[in-house]
């Protein structure tokens, strides 16, 4: 096939940023995104429905005039979010809320460091139906990085779902085997969203030969069987599974750095890299459900009208680009030659 035209796709987990980052992340999504749930480890978190409505009119102010565009937004979760902060976030049209436990990733510091705490909170989410996200993984140090979405899910997932069996749960970014198996043995409550760089590599691609910054995100790549188990889980077909690219853009001194930063800036390149992997799995047949039905048929929201077609053709990925303020970014899979590209 050379040629393969899909429903146009949302991405249902991302990282935008703010201020004149805007002008170039809002730009690379919205080329071939309709919606995107934008997440929400700003500095200050976007904690409440006011925030929330100020950074999306941000965003809408930085999307291309002729552009579809439209950004859904969540909250981030403290452990003093009140239940009214929910039931205004969902008056104010906020898609779902975030939880990252204090300290797994990026401006996680101010989220919640007790989950048990969070019982009332995700309590009055059921009720008003809002979905609740999650970075699963624990962040006790003791806790080896390569074992710690397993024991989320064994610690903590599975008390929250069994608690509250009706909430409607994405775990974010899977990365393991484990994940895969909660998910696919779960109810239709539950899913997750699977990036491009977890389907494409494996811990090897981080350490074998040198540290290779660009690589490293959070959940941090795991051992070859993980990420077989996940290219399994898209070539399944499962409902339960679909597209959020994770793309999280830091500036390229702070990823090539003693204490680099976590995070994988794929916006321009992660629908054609998705579908290279849909190919090499010789599933390009699942592609569409997987980019563009999954995620919409979960959070109960229209499919998209319009289609975008993707052409069997090469082309490199920038070594770089430069962000509005002048300062340089790589871009995940920088210098390197994909097989699929985005007719425009
Ligand atoms: O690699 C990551 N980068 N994982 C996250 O969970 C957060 C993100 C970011 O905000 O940079
Ligand atoms: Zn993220």
């Amino acid at each position: 096939m050379n040629e393969i035209s899909i429903i146009t796709p949302d991405d249902w987990h991302l990282h935008f940023r703010d201020g004149d980052m805007l002008q170039e992340t809002v730009l690379a999504t919205a080329r071939c995104f309709q919606r995107a749930i934008v997440m929400p480890n700003l500095v200050p978190p976007v904690t409440n429905a006011q925030m929330a409505k100020d950074y999306k009119q941000r965003i809408v102010e930085a999307t291309p005039k002729e552009s579809q565009f439209e950004p859904l937004m969540t909250i981030y979760l403290t452990n003093q979010t009140t239940q009214q902060d929910i039931k205004d976030a969902k008056a104010a049209g906020v898609v779902a809320a975030k939880l990252y436990p204090a300290g797994a990733t990026t401006n996680s510091d101010a989220a919640v460091s007790q989950l048990d705490a969070l019982n009332p909170v995700l309590e009055t989410m059921t009720e008003v139906d809002m979905p609740l996200l999650i970075h699963g993984e624990v962040t006790d140090h003791v806790i080896d990085i390569f074992d710690r979405e397993k024991i989320f899910i064994e610690e903590k997932l599975t008390r929250i779902v069994n608690q509250f069996p009706q909430l409607r749960i994405v775990l974010e970014h899977i990365t393991t085997k484990e994940a895969v198996d909660f998910i696919q043995s779960g109810s239709s409550k539950l899913a997750a969203t699977i990036t491009p760089q977890h389907l494409l590599l494996n811990r090897n691609d981080l350490l074998v030969g040198g540290i290779r910054p660009h690589n490293f995100c959070l959940p941090v790549l795991k051992r070859n069987i993980h990420q077989q188990a996940l290219r399994e889980a898209v070539a399944s077909g499962s409902k339960k599974f679909f597209l959020g690219t994770d793309s999280a853009p830091h500036e390229k001194h702070r990823k090539e750095n003693a204490c680099g930063c976590a995070g994988c800036y794929s916006a321009w390149s992660a629908i054609e890299l998705y579908t290279q992997v849909f190919e090499e799995l010789n599933v390009l047949d699942n592609l569409e459900a997987f980019a563009s039905l999954n995620g919409p048929n979960f959070y109960q929201l229209p499919v998209n009208q319009t289609h975008i077609t993707l052409v069997k053709e090469s082309w490199t990925i920038p070594e770089e680009i430069t962000l509005p303020n002048g300062n340089p970014i790589v871009p995940f899979f920088a210098g390197q030659t994909i097989n699929w590209k985005l007719k425009v």
